[in-house]
Formats: structure tokens, sequence, C-alpha cells
């Protein structure tokens, strides 16, 4: 049952993907330009939002699992929790930036640009190592069993944690996002 691995791997092609247009918009204001104001708020609200939520909880009880299995291993994630917290503070100061754009705030671009930047770098980095350090060996190392209890502990969390206002206004956002002509 690794169809949540899919689905992780979903996410991370549809962040690639964002990341591709918000660095599009980023480069107009590198550039002296004018970017398209509403989509970089969508993206950075998005970036935010969506990971929290719906993403980084499902990628670490997928961690436990595997941490538990190859105690012996080398898992060179073992910071995941740490990198999610960062990634987390990075999104939601730049969403802050954007905000405080839009509200015609003088800001200096080259930090925003900065921002911006190390971001997205952050990000990626991430998600490549997250493809190659948890969900290859996710994929072949945990049972049956494990995808079972996984499978029971993303239900918990759908069940206890997550925020279903903030996961219906984040999804909403994804689709502003898809309709977008790009
Ligand atoms: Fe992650
Ligand atoms: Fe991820």
């Amino acid at each position: 049952m690794t169809s949540l691995i899919d689905d992780l791997e979903a996410d991370h092609a549809r962040f690639r993907r964002y990341i591709v247009w918000f660095n599009e918009e980023i480069g107009k204001l590198a550039a002296g330009g004018k970017p398209d104001y509403l989509l970089l708020n969508l993206l950075s609200t998005y970036f935010a939002e969506y990971p929290d939520e719906l993403h980084h909880k499902k990628e670490d009880i997928v961690y436990t699992h595997l941490a538990d299995k190859v105690r012996n291993r080398r898992i060179k994630l073992h910071n995941l929790q740490e990198q999610h917290l960062e990634i987390s503070k990075r999104a939601n100061r730049f969403a802050e930036i954007v905000r405080l754009i839009i509200n015609d705030e003088e800001l200096p671009i080259g930090e925003i640009v900065e921002e911006a930047a190390s971001y997205r770098d952050i990000l990626a980095a991430h998600m490549s190592g997250e493809e190659e350090a948890l969900f290859a060996p996710a994929r072949k190392l945990l049972s049956e069993n494990d995808w079972w209890e996984i499978d029971r502990a993303v239900g918990d969390l759908y069940a206890e944690e997550i925020n279903f206002d903030k996961a219906r206004s984040v999804l909403a956002i994804e689709k502003s996002l898809d309709q977008y002509d790009r």
C-alpha cells in the first residue's frame, strides 16, 4: 500500500510546478518589473498553508515508521521535522512579505528576492532529499503491516489534527492556481 507515497510525490510535482511560476514572478521583481501580485499572493499563501496542513504531517508519519524499521541503517533525513519547521517558518515569512507589498509597504527589493530565493532553494533541496532518503526506502522496506499502521495514523490525523476550514481554503487556492492561465 504505497499510494500515500504516490500522493506525496504528486504534491512534490505540484510544488515544483508552482515554484517555476514563483520564480518567474520573483524574476520580474528582481528585474525592476511588476509581478502578478495576485498570483504571487496565491502562491505564497499556498506554500505557507498547504505543506503544513496536508503534506508534512503525513511525511512525518512515514518517517517515524521507517526510522523504527531501519534503526541500524543510516537515514539522511534524521532532521526531517526540523527541516519542516524551517520551511514552514520561511514560507510564512514570505507570505507576510507579499501581504506587506500588496498593502503598499515599501520593502527593499533585494531582500525580498533573497528571501524568495532561499525559500525556493531550501524547499527544492528538501524535496529531492526526501525522495531519495524517505520515499524510495519507504517503498522498498515497509511491509503491508507498516502501511496498514501508517494508513491508520493518517486516518487519525484527519480525524484529530487537520483543520478542515484551513484545508478547504487552501484547496480552494489550489483550484484557483490550477485555473491560472500558465
Ligand atoms: Fe517534507
Ligand atoms: Fe515533501
